[in-house]
């Protein structure tokens, strides 16, 4: 796991305002929420980062249209990790036509400014959620 210190590395700069992204970002990679496996999901997906080999998977129950319950698995870095905790909280519950919609750019803000080697990252979960939901709802999945 990583520490506070090496965490910080991971951002081209840090002034103190930009702690409360740093420290919020720890507590998601410490205490990952939705990490494990979903028994029964009626959906699963995965992707891994070109970059690093790293890999993400999501399930996901679907109920009404809507990810009544999803998980993560997978290992990365801490920002891959912290952002898939993150979105696993931001979409549960949401409808997956909502989900769909999400964009990349609502991902990043959760990481003020982050380097572009790092956006793949941040952006691996969601390419996965993606990915699982078009292949439910058997739509062409969105160019990254
Ligand atoms: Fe592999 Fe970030 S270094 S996902």
């Amino acid at each position: 796991m990583q520490s506070y210190w090496e965490m910080q590395e991971h951002f081209d700069v840090i002034p103190m305002d930009r702690q409360a992204y740093v420290e919020e970002v720890m507590d998601h990679y410490k205490n990952p929420r939705g990490k494990g496996k979903l028994e029964h999901a009626d959906f699963c997906a995965k992707d891994e980062n070109p970059l690093c080999g790293d890999e993400i998977s999501i399930c996901a129950k679907v109920k009404a249209g809507k990810l009544q319950e999803i998980k993560f698995d997978g290992h990365g870095c801490a920002i891959c990790i912290a952002s898939s905790s993150m979105l696993m909280e931001k979409a549960t519950g949401m409808k997956m036509e909502k989900a769909l919609k999400i964009k990349r750019e609502d991902v990043l803000s959760n990481f003020g400014e982050i380097s572009p080697v790092r956006t793949k990252c941040a952006l691996l979960s969601l390419k996965v959620l993606k990915l699982g939901i078009c292949s439910f709802l058997g739509k062409k999945a969105p160019l990254e």
